[in-house]
């Protein structure tokens, strides 16, 4: 993403004084690969008269901020003790099988990224997956595959459409 365009995001939605957390999550949210470049880190330190430094930081605090280019469907699937006792590790197992990607890793066909987080939220219904904006629970291993599945023919239909 061009600092041109981390400006222009910025200034539409009226972010010029929110905290740098706000922002970094908008400008990640606006780029096609769901992350934040260098150009964006610079142009954001700059519009938040803020170090690079502090950027970098705050970013990799967060795990809902990526440095690196994400894939078109970011699948997250909880890791915290609930989802755990639930059958998180059997979810995760199916999910990277079909997925062909380990954790922190993007499918070389730019469709899915695949990271894991302590907590979607929704421990009542472990475990669970977000995929997207979406949380998916009470997930079982087919379940969560046939997702997928169903993701990736709807992402290519619309490619081919
Ligand atoms: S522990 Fe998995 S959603 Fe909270």
């Amino acid at each position: 993403m061009s600092t041109a365009e981390v400006y222009e995001i910025v200034h539409r939605l009226g972010l010029e004084k929110a905290p740098l957390l706000q922002v970094l999550l908008a400008v990640q949210e606006a780029s096609p690969h769901k992350y934040i470049s260098e150009e964006a880190v610079n142009e954001i330190a700059r519009l938040q008269k803020v170090s690079r430094c502090r950027v970098y930081s705050t970013a990799s605090f967060y795990s809902e901020i990526s440095l690196k280019p994400r894939g078109f469907h970011l699948i997250r699937v909880c890791s915290n003790a609930p989802c755990e006792n639930a059958g998180r590790g059997e979810i995760q197992k199916a999910v990277q099988e079909e997925l062909g990607i380990s954790i922190g890793e993007t499918t070389q066909d730019g469709i899915f990224s695949l990271e894991s987080v302590n907590c979607l939220g929704a421990c009542y219904k472990s475990p669970a997956i977000k995929i997207d904006h979406e949380v998916y629970g009470d997930l079982t291993p087919e379940g969560a595959v046939a997702i997928i599945r169903r993701m990736r023919e709807v992402f290519k239909n619309e490619r081919t459409a």
